[in-house]
C-alpha cells in the first residue's frame, strides 16, 4: 500500500507573505482531506514562514534543493542540517531545472541523496528526459543513467521518493499521457526491483511531474505505477492545488 504523496514545488515564486496567505487557503481548502500526504516547497527564505503557517495541519515541508557538505566556505549555500533547522522534513534534489541551469549532475545527486539521509531529510529525486531524448527513442537509456549515477551506493529505499518529470512536460501546459508516464513510472519500479529489492520497489513512490492540473490529474493518479504529484503552477494557485489533493485517495 502506497500512501499518495502531492507536493508542490514553489520554485522562485512568493515572498514570506504570499507563502503564508497560500498555506493558509490550502488548510482551509484541504479540511478533512484524509489518506494523502501534502508537502510543499517554497523558497529557501519563505521556509520559516511557512513552517509557522503550516502548524499542526500536517502539510510537510520541502526545500527545493540541498547542499552535502554540513559547513565551511562555501558561500551561498544551505546545510542539510540547517533545513532540518528551518522546519524541513523532505528535499527535493536533482530538479531537471537544477540540472539544466546550475549544473546538477547524477555525481552531486548522489551527493545531495546522501547528504538528506545523513540528517533525516526525505529526498525527492527527480529524473526525466528533455524533448531530443523521448524523440529519438531514449528516454529509458536517459532514465537508467540518471537512476544508476544518483542512487550510487545506496541500498535503503524506505525514506526515497522519485519524481518522473519530463522536461518537454515542465510548464508547457502539454503533460505526458497516463500511458506515457505509466511506461516510465513502471520502468523505474523494475529498475528499483532489479537493483535495490523488490519491497524497494512495492514501497516506494513515483511521483509523475509535469504539467499536472485538476483537469488531468485524475486520469494521471488512475495508473498503477503513479503514487502522487510533483506540480510546479498548478500548486500556486490554491483552489487547484487543493482541488488534486482533495482527488487522491488513498491507493
Ligand atoms: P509544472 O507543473 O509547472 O509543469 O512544473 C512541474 C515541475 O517542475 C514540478 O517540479
Amino acid at each position: 500500500m502506497r500512501k499518495r504523496l502531492i507536493a508542490g514545488n514553489w520554485k522562485l515564486q512568493n515572498n514570506s507573505s504570499q507563502t503564508t496567505e497560500l498555506i493558509g487557503k490550502i488548510i482551509a481548502l484541504t479540511a478533512g482531506a484524509g489518506g494523502v500526504d501534502t508537502v510543499v516547497a517554497p523558497t529557501f527564505t519563505s521556509l520559516h514562514a511557512a513552517r509557522a503557517a503550516i502548524g499542526s495541519s500536517g502539510i510537510g515541508l520541502a526545500a527545493q534543493d540541498i547542499f552535502w557538505e554540513e559547513k565551511g566556505a562555501f558561500t551561498g549555500e544551505i546545510a542539510p542540517a540547517m533545513l532540518v533547522d528551518a522546519g524541513c522534513q523532505w528535499a527535493i534534489i536533482g530538479h531537471s531545472e537544477r540540472r539544466q541551469y546550475f549544473g546538477e549532475t547524477d555525481e552531486t545527486v548522489n551527493k545531495k541523496i546522501k547528504a538528506a539521509l545523513k540528517v533525516g531529510l526525505k529526498p525527492i529525486v527527480c529524473v526525466g528526459e528533455t524533448l531530443d531524448g523521448r524523440e529519438s527513442g531514449k528516454t529509458e537509456q536517459i532514465i537508467e543513467k540518471q537512476l544508476v549515477g544518483g542512487f550510487k551506493d545506496i541500498t535503503d529505499f524506505s525514506q526515497i521518493v522519485v519524481a518522473y518529470e519530463p522536461v518537454w512536460a515542465i510548464g508547457t501546459g502539454k503533460n505526458a499521457s497516463p500511458a506515457q508516464a505509466q511506461e516510465v513510472h513502471a520502468f523505474i519500479r523494475t529498475w528499483i526491483a532489479k537493483n535495490v529489492g523488490k519491497g524497494a520497489a512495492d514501497n516506494t513512490r513515483i511521483l509523475y511531474g509535469g504539467s499536472v492540473k485538476a483537469s488531468n490529474a485524475a486520469e494521471l493518479l488512475a495508473c498503477p505505477d503513479i503514487d502522487g504529484a510533483l506540480i510546479g503552477g498548478a500548486s500556486l494557485i490554491a483552489d487547484d492545488f487543493s482541488a488534486i489533493i482533495r482527488l487522491s485517495v488513498e491507493k
